[in-house]
């Protein structure tokens, strides 16, 4: 892997490789890579989840993160963010993480980079990362993807996190369909539409999604309980959910608008799983790109990795 930008670019046995890393990290402690290595993390929409289990990753890894403010940096005298990118890269960061509201963001920096660059969350676009911490928690629960019927609900058209997953579940080999309110259809993911009793009725998993309002500002009116009624999993729902199926959420959660306040921490959610299992699937990716890209040696870092777990 030269970056981390979309699901797309991911065949199934490079997910596999990762998820199956992202474990093999979780199950035992992490050997620091024993070498002074740089992070950039430039996140230009808020976040609490990705941009903090970055920051863990990195430290376990041993790598100093650097974090940027754009609201104190160069940019307000005008810098570009590719002048930007370009400086972290020559003061010597290894790795850019980027969040940024306008989708290809991140890949047209990357295509500027000789760093590895791994894309934190761009606009509409992908968010893969946050797919990937979601597949290991999946695998996790039913160690495969082939014959599982996993529904997507929410707002499928303004969500990142939709896309990277529908386009990777396909790859994997499960069964993906979504379910949201009509206008939120978005006809470049080809997969069936259900109603959210058939979604929780029929699936294996389902993930729920914010309603991403800051990309669209619509339905800020509408209230919030006719939304959870309508498209949102109630706890009626939830009762009609198969015994082995799972909630999944990549939050922030607005309690009592897709979800029922109660369920987000009831037995069948993994919502504080899968932002666990983040922290595990970041270092994943990270070593990866470093590994693939000659900054760190891979015989190395498992040699070390295997004493430390005798
Ligand atoms: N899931 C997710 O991306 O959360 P944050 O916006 O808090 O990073």
């Amino acid at each position: 892997m030269d970056h981390f930008l979309s699901m797309k670019d991911l065949s199934e046995h490079e997910i596999l490789r990762l998820i199956k890393e992202a474990e093999a990290i979780k199950a035992k402690k992490h050997e620091p890579f024993g070498k002074q290595l740089f992070a950039g993390n430039l996140f230009f929409e808020p976040s609490t989840r990705t941009k903090m289990s970055f920051t863990i990753a990195e430290r376990k890894l041993g790598m100093e993160s650097l974090d940027f403010t754009g609201e104190f940096s160069s940019l307000q005298k005008g810098e570009s963010l590719y002048d930007t990118a370009r400086t972290f890269e020559a003061l010597g960061a290894s790795v850019l993480v980027i969040r940024h509201p306008l989708e290809n963001m991140a890949a047209k920096l990357a295509a500027d980079l000789s760093i590895p660059v791994i894309n934190a969350g761009d606009g509409k676009g992908e968010h893969p990362t946050q797919s990937l911490l979601d597949l290991m928690t999946i695998y996790q629960e039913f160690n495969r993807f082939s014959g599982l019927r996993i529904a997507i609900a929410g707002d499928i058209k303004h969500s990142r996190v939709a896309r990277s997953n529908a386009f990777a579940l396909r790859t994997l080999g499960a069964e993906v369909c979504l379910s949201c309110k009509p206008e939120w259809e978005d006809s470049s993911l080809p997969y069936s539409y259900v109603s959210i009793d058939e979604a929780a009725e029929t699936c294996d998993a389902i993930m729920l999604l914010r309603i991403q309002h800051e990309r669209h500002g619509e339905d800020k009116g509408m209230d919030p309980t006719d939304y959870l009624q309508q498209f949102g999993l109630t706890i009626e729902r939830e009762r009609k959910m198969q015994p082995h199926a799972v909630i999944l959420h990549p939050a922030p959660v607005n309690r009592g608008v897709e979800i029922e306040d109660e369920l987000v921490e009831s037995p069948k959610s993994r919502i504080f799983k899968q932002m666990e299992n983040g922290v595990f699937a970041r270092m994943a990716v990270i070593k990866h790109l470093l590994i693939d890209r000659g900054i760190i040696d891979a015989v190395n870092v498992d040699q070390r990795d295997a004493i430390v777990s005798r």
